[in-house]
């Protein structure tokens, strides 16, 4: 496929809007926090503010507008952004002695949670918009730029996807090979330790013809990977093609069909949600990538049950069974949190045992964070600092023992990979292996969008390296 290819629709007008409004020279800059629906939300927001006539910029010293796209899942990631305001403010005040203007905007989960409480701690920020109103955006800049600060942190009526301008031929390409499509944003499961209820609001699902379209947009524009995204995502729903109730697994079985998708994903997802069909999709579906992130946050029922998760550390293992005997070859991932309040070490050693069962290939480990305004944080029993530091360090040594034994697994087998990136180091190319792994090849291996079949030779700490098969 030509990635140089231009469509018309891309040339002197910028998402539908006029040529000249696209020409100002006005820049963004913004900085993605937390999880990859900010990702996603990022991009679709520059998507937004470039049909408002500002072009995306790396270097924050030229921009005219600040973003910071913010995460508040644990207390650390939300104080990050204080700080960054901190520094930002120092240069909004040097830009104004040069008689210059820097617009300061916080986005995300920090500004849907905090909203107002922002601007009264930073006053140098101009506006706050939560996630439901990106599509706002250019509208809530007019009223900033007349000199008011705004918050707009209401959850919208109006569909925000459908009032977000496409993403863009040009920037499609630009953005490389692969690619996320929120699907499914907000969630209802209210586990006690989580934010994301109150971050994201409840669940919804975007319509397969918006999604299908969206998806076949980014396989014109050369995207071979398309990773789905939703905060549950396999509880996405929605009406079929056919008129019929649709879930997550049959929707990939129809993206399964877009002529140059050639490889899908989806995250993150509920182990409640993981439905027949869904597991069908896994077998069924070779472009379904045999990696899945399924979190369990913990081994022990006693936890996961003061946790509001649902499901019990032996449901949970009985549906690996069930996606195993699906697709044999499947890599699992997962999240764990050590620390919840009233864990005990004989709880956290369930966590180990189910880890050790288990036997994931990538995960991620987190200290409980208490959340204001979430179950947990009022639970008794909060557990020591150092006592969740010392679970941690047990807990992560394992699961990197696991990650790095999973790709030591591989060494000497062949398997597909897809070209993504030139390499850091000059000869280099950087591919994708079907369990997210970098694999580092010649740069004279394929070129970026081919799936080419490689042979393992060695692992890094974090990669495969490999030659031509
Ligand atoms: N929807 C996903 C998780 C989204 S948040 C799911 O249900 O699994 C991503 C991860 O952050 C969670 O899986 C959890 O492990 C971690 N996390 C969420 N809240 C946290 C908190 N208060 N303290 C520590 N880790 C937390
Ligand atoms: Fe948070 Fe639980 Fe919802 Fe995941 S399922 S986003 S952890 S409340
Ligand atoms: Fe963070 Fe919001 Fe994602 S809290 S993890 S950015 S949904």
């Amino acid at each position: 496929m030509d990635l140089n290819t231009i469509e018309s629709d891309d040339i002197g007008t910028v998402a539908g809007q006029p040529a000249a409004r696209a020409t100002a020279a006005k820049k963004v800059f913004i900085k993605t926090y937390g999880c990859q629906m900010n990702v996603y939300d990022s991009q679709r927001m520059s998507d937004a503010l470039a049909a408002d006539g500002y072009t995306a910029t790396d270097a924050i010293g030229e921009a005219d507008l600040v973003l910071l796209n913010t995460c508040h899942i644990r207390e650390k990631a939300a104080e990050k952004v204080y700080s960054e305001l901190g520094r930002i403010r120092d240069m909004k005040a040097e830009r104004a002695d040069a008689g210059r203007e820097l617009l300061i905007g916080v986005a995300g989960c920090v500004a849907q949670a905090e909203g107002a409480e922002i601007i009264r701690r930073s006053p140098a920020v101009d506006l706050v918009i939560g996630p439901q109103t990106y599509h706002r955006l250019p509208d809530v800049l007019a009223r900033v730029r007349g000199g008011e600060k705004i918050v707009e942190t209401e959850y919208a009526i109006e569909d925000k996807f459908e009032h977000l301008p496409r993403p863009r031929r040009a920037e499609i390409i630009k953005r490389g090979v692969t690619a996320f499509l929120t699907v499914q944003e907000g969630c209802d499961k209210f586990c006690t330790f989580c934010v994301v209820p109150y971050t994201r609001g409840s669940e919804v699902s975007r319509p397969v013809a918006q999604i299908v379209a969206e998806a076949e947009r980014l396989a014109e524009a050369g995207v071979r990977e398309v990773t789905l995204l939703g905060q549950n995502v396999n509880a996405w729903h929605g009406q079929g093609e056919n008129g019929e109730e649709w879930g997550l697994g049959r929707l990939l079985f129809r993206l399964a069909e877009i002529p140059g998708l050639a490889r899908l994903r989806y995250t993150t997802s509920h182990p409640r949600d993981m439905d027949d069909e869904l597991i069908a999709a896994h077998r069924d579906l070779p472009s379904l990538m045999p990696y899945l992130h399924l979190p369990v946050q913990s081994g022990s029922d006693r936890i996961l049950k003061a946790m509001n998760r649902r499901h019990t550390a032996e449901d949970y293992l009985a549906l690996l069974d069930r996606i195993r005997t699906a697709r044999p070859d499947i890599a699992l991932s997962g999240d764990f949190i050590v620390g919840f309040p009233g864990e005990t070490d004989a709880d956290f050693e369930a966590t180990m045992e189910l880890v050790r069962q288990v036997n994931y290939a990538s995960a991620f480990s987190f200290k409980y964070s208490p959340r204001p305004g979430t179950p947990g944080a009022d639970m008794p029993g909060h557990v020591p600092e150092s006592v969740k530091d010392e679970r941690l360090q047990l807990l992560q040594a394992l699961l990197l023992k696991q990650q790095q034994d999973f790709g030591s697994s591989l060494v000497g087998s062949s398997i597909d990979t897809l070209i993504e990136k030139p390499g850091r180091q000059a000869g280099q190319k950087v591919g994708r292996s079907p369990w997210l792994q970098p694999v580092i090849v010649d740069e004279k291996a394929g070129e970026i969008g081919d799936i080419i079949q490689v042979r393992i030779t060695k692992t890094g700490y974090n990669s495969l390296f490999a030659e031509l098969a």
